[in-house]
């Protein structure tokens, strides 16, 4: 290891030659963070707007969460799921109360807990619904994004994450998003055992629905006996503006998912939540993973969740939310730049008019930068922005005042 910083040509010059080239990012290498601040290595101070793709709801280094990591991380890390660890059960009791299901299925990544689910809703609908073997269909929605497994994948409409990747799992039907017509027609088939979407659509660029429309298509499931599997995973845990975007609508999903801010942002950790009638379909032996359910994690999560709770970060975002959304389209009527602002809480998004500049959202993300503000484009031409939960609004006056003066 490195005895000295390295300067930020050289840490990017190293990435470029010895790592995979599966991202491209903006030209800034990040050292240090705090709260909705992070720091480059040569020092200067940025406003951290994506959050690492909503990870770090709770800020940067959350003194609380990072104690909890160092005195667990002393005592026990990692003992597998061989043997019983003394907070694998408080943490279940503790994550089951504070969402209202029966139990949880511990894993890491998002992507495994979208694994997760969709193994647990087959089997569901192979065990109790009575849909013959492997014959169970899961209905996903067009722009979805749940991760880069190659199950995840198989549902993907982003040619992108696809090309080159074949050949794809069966069993999966996409219908487009928010079109409830769609969803009638496809839950006709009797062998559809679940319905898997994001209660709003992240890395599609911040895709928000009709109002009413989680309500009516869970109620369509519900008709149907089929399984409303919410994918909570960048939406959830406050960043929207209630503890889960669910809320909104006051819909309970069959199964949830969770991961990210499950952490805020220390290690990967997910869950999926369900009944016991869902979740007791599957037996010991039959699905797991070495960390999932790890003491460290446990412990990690259950600190991670009282901070969103004790801090009321999702009443912050939805305060907050307010704001920045008023703030861009103030931009939006003195500019032509901005086509449209949309978002919940602290899950925005800004459309950029690239009619006459092919790469300007590009081109603003750099400009912002510089202008210590740090977002990133998805989609070429829309811009997220989802800051740390804590923000206060002084700051995000301030950070609008950057980002208005980079679209200038
Ligand atoms: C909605 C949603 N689901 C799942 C995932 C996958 O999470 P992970 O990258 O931790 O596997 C993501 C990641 O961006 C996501 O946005």
């Amino acid at each position: 290891m490195l005895s000295y910083t390295l300067s930020t040509q050289e840490a990017i010059q190293l990435e470029e030659k010895y790592n995979a080239h599966n991202y491209h990012p903006l030209p800034v290498v990040l050292q240090r963070g705090s709260r909705v601040f992070v720091w480059d290595v040569e020092g200067k101070q940025y406003f951290d707007f994506l959050s690492a793709y909503s990870a770090v709801n709770q800020g940067h280094c959350h003194p609380l969460i990072i104690q909890t990591l160092i005195e667990q991380a002393q005592k026990l890390t990692l003992t597998s799921r061989a043997f019983y660890n003394d907070k694998l059960g408080e943490y279940a009791q503790y994550i089951t109360q504070y969402f209202g299901y029966d139990r949880v299925l511990p894993m890491n990544t998002g992507v495994e807990a979208g694994e997760t689910a969709v193994k647990l809703c087959r089997r569901w609908g192979y065990d109790v619904k009575g849909i013959p073997e492997n014959q169970a269909k899961i209905i996903f929605v067009k722009g979805n994004f749940w991760g880069r497994t190659l199950g995840a994948i198989s549902s993907s409409t982003d040619p992108s994450s696809r090309k080159g990747f074949g050949p794809f799992m069966p069993g999966y039907e996409i219908i487009p998003y928010n079109d409830l017509q769609a969803l009638e027609q496809a839950l006709q088939d009797k062998n559809v055992a679940g319905f898997m979407l994001e209660p709003i659509q992240g890395e599609a660029g911040v895709i928000v629905p009709d109002e009413g429309y989680l309500k009516q298509a869970y109620q369509l499931c519900k008709q149907h006996n089929v399984l409303f599997i919410a994918d909570e995973v960048q939406t959830g845990l406050g960043r929207t503006g209630k503890r889960l975007a669910c809320d909104h609508e006051n819909v309970k999903p069959d199964i949830l998912v969770l991961g990210k801010a499950l952490s805020g942002g220390t290690m990967p950790v997910s869950a999926v939540l369900a009944s016991d009638e869902v979740m007791l379909t599957i037996k010991p032996g039959e699905h797991g993973s070495t960390y999932g359910g790890n003491p460290l994690a446990c412990a990690v999560a259950m600190t991670a969740l009282e901070v969103i709770k004790n801090e009321n970060l999702a009443e912050n975002a939805a305060q907050m939310g307010e704001i920045f959304r008023q703030r861009m389209k103030a931009i939006q009527e003195k500019t032509n730049i901005i086509t449209t602002v949309r978002g919940k809480g602290l899950l925005n998004a800004v459309v950029i008019n690239e009619a006459e500049k092919k790469d300007l959202a590009w081109q603003i993300c750099l400009r912002m930068m510089h202008n210590g503000v740090l977002a990133k484009p998805t989609h070429g031409n829309i811009i997220r922005f989802a800051p740390p939960l804590v923000i206060t609004a002084e700051e995000m006056h301030d950070a609008c005042d950057r980002i208005e003066a980079s679209f200038r």
